[in-house]
């Protein structure tokens, strides 16, 4: 733990307000938040706003501050910048499209627009992005994208570039940071959130205190046996969320990467979508190609699915040889390549997906205020809407930035709750219809049968938490049915029992149990959503329903479904079959 003079890290006895503003999360969000908050930074001359203002700001983290998802984005951040055909009408087109009928369109908007003005401040802050020989930026093209409108850092190592400017800039602002620190659960009370029950990095339960919290906790990929997400990333923001009772929408809708490289390491290493907007081709076993593969990711993720189920196999081929100067294009990538014995320019590269970004999360409105007062959220822990039931590739580093910037400025504006805009206004104006238990868990009537191995001792940890990836790969993958989610929901709920629901003793119990948490929450939505929309498929509702254009969320009474439909069905460039294209 490092603090600044005068930061106030307090036990349980101090009082309120120790903090002005915690964040839980050192991603792209939450730095971006962090540092707006925190400390005045140079002008971008990009027409930003006045930046920072000196709040004293603590930054907790279950490991080193540079260790979050983030760093292992690949490839970019997609963001109109001008000087090409490209405008913000055609990538909110593109975002919609991708979102499968979901999106908030004014979240939408708001990303779209003020996404070039936040690339620009990274810029300023010191990030390095690739250019062309001429000294433009160099910009990419990925599925659902409609042209090339993504910058790019190292070839694909963007997320790295992106993470080191900001640990930088925090490490200079903050009046905290806590690393190594593990957020137990939210501190409510008198209808506010004021900080977190947290363990600290010598393994005591401490309280942080703060006037206002902001969740940017990142996702939930480690509820799968196989994810391109680092290990941390076990949904603790969102499940502390739903313990809390904050309302949270669209779980379901687990984005699974069409190209995690399939080979024992886990992670799975991540071939970027930019080596299919470069040129490379999606084959199967037979060598034939079978989908196009620029169509937006959810898409493709459900043909390979399908022709793996078809042919009996359990990997595709990615078929990079053509690509020009991969090497030098694709450095990274090239290396951890050739580490293993591969060589993109001769070699098929065998691949199968992964679970790789929730869309949903915490609800918010389009400052990134959750229902609950001085509780914040922003990244991949929050619904904003901008993902609708498909994330468009290369719009999350950029949501991180544009809504971790809303909040810090909303805070700063002095707001001290949620204003009825966004998903959270739509949530707050619509009816809800509440779900049955029965309903919502059918797996816990008494017919239902459960897995022999689905009762484990909770002392062992980490064998439980396999046990739980496994079953969810198997019931809540790529293609889910009713019988498939009800094992899940039964396997899940016996390690719920085994685990029980007593306050975490350390780091790996407590993630256990959120992953348990967030577990039973994407099973209930996924049995619920009888259809297949976006993210999330089911082999027995295999069509897209109107009548399910609504959000599923979760909150203090239980699961309800939103009486209103979400905004307009997507357009009508989203691809309803996946032919391949000529290339
Ligand atoms: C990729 O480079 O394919 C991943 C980037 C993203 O998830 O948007």
């Amino acid at each position: 733990m490092t603090e600044a003079s005068g930061a106030a890290v307090t036990d349980a006895d101090a009082g309120p307000g120790a903090l002005d503003v915690l964040v839980l999360g050192s991603g792209v969000a939450g730095l971006s938040a962090a540092v707006r908050l925190a400390a005045p930074l140079a002008d971008s001359g990009a027409g930003g706003s006045a930046l920072g203002t000196g709040l004293r700001v603590g930054v907790l983290t279950k490991a080193e501050l540079s260790q979050s998802a983030t760093r292992w984005a690949q490839g970019g951040v997609a963001a109109v910048l001008g000087g090409d055909e490209d405008s913000t009408d055609l990538h909110l087109a593109d975002t919609l499209a991708a979102g499968a009928g979901l999106c908030d369109a004014d979240a939408v908007r708001v990303l779209v627009d003020e996404g070039p003005a936040r690339v620009q401040e990274l810029i300023a802050m010191g990030a390095v992005f690739d250019r062309q020989p001429g000294g433009a930026l160099a910009l990419a093209r990925e599925g659902g994208h409609s042209t090339a409108r993504v910058v790019h850092a190292g070839g694909a190592a963007t997320g790295a570039e992106v993470e080191r400017a900001l640990v930088g800039a925090t490490r200079s602002s903050a009046a905290a940071v806590l690393e190594e620190w593990f957020a137990l659960d939210l501190i409510v009370e008198g209808g506010r959130c004021r900080g977190v029950r947290a363990l600290s990095a010598e393994g005591r339960t401490v309280e942080v205190r703060a006037h206002h919290t902001v969740l940017a906790t990142g996702g939930a990929g480690q509820l799968f046996a196989v994810t391109t997400n680092p290990a941390e990333a076990t949904a603790d923001g969102l499940a502390m969320a739903l313990r809390a009772g904050v309302p949270v929408a669209d779980v379901e809708f687990m984005q699974f990467h069409p190209t995690a490289l399939h080979h024992p390491a886990m992670p799975r290493p991540l071939l970027s979508e930019a080596l299919r907007g470069h040129g490379a081709l999606l084959r199967d076993d037979h060598g034939d190609r079978f989908v196009d593969e620029l169509a937006p990711r959810d898409v493709v993720s459900r043909a390979m699915a399908e022709r793996m189920r078809r042919h009996g196999v359990d990997s595709l081929w990615l078929d990079a040889t053509g690509l020009e100067s991969f090497d030098a294009r694709f450095p990274t990538i090239a290396t951890s390549l050739r580490a293993i014995g591969l060589d993109p320019s001769v070699d098929w590269l065998p691949i199968a997906p992964a679970a790789h970004y929730l869309s949903g999360g915490v609800i918010t409105d389009l400052s990134g205020a959750t229902a609950l007062p001085g509780l914040w959220a922003a990244g991949e822990v929050a619904c904003t809407g901008v993902h609708g039931a498909n994330r468009l590739a290369s719009n999350s580093l950029l949501e991180g930035m544009v809504f971790g910037a809303r909040l810090a400025e909303s805070i700063l504006a002095g707001d001290e709750g949620p204003s009825p805009t966004g998903v959270l206004g739509a949530y707050l104006e619509s009816d809800r219809e509440p779900v049955a238990p029965d309903r919502a868990a059918p797996w816990a009537a008494p017919l239902a049968d459960g897995p022999a191995d689905a009762v484990v001792s909770s002392s062992d940890v980490s064998k439980t938490r396999e046990l739980l990836q496994r079953h969810m790969i198997e019931g809540a993958g790529v293609v889910r049915s009713a019988g498939t989610l009800s094992t899940a929901g039964v396997a899940i709920d016996a390690i719920g029992d085994a685990l029980g629901g007593s306050t975490p003793v350390d780091r790996a119990h407590g993630e256990l149990s959120n992953l348990v948490t967030t577990a039973r929450s994407l099973l209930s939505a996924a049995v619920l959503r009888c259809e297949t929309r976006g993210a999330h498929a089911r082999s027995d509702y295999p069509e897209a329903s109107e009548a399910w254009r609504r959000r599923i969320v979760h909150t203090v009474g239980g699961v309800s479904v939103l009486g209103s439909a979400v905004g307009s069905a997507p357009d009508g460039r989203r691809p309803s079959a996946a032919e391949p294209s000529d290339r």
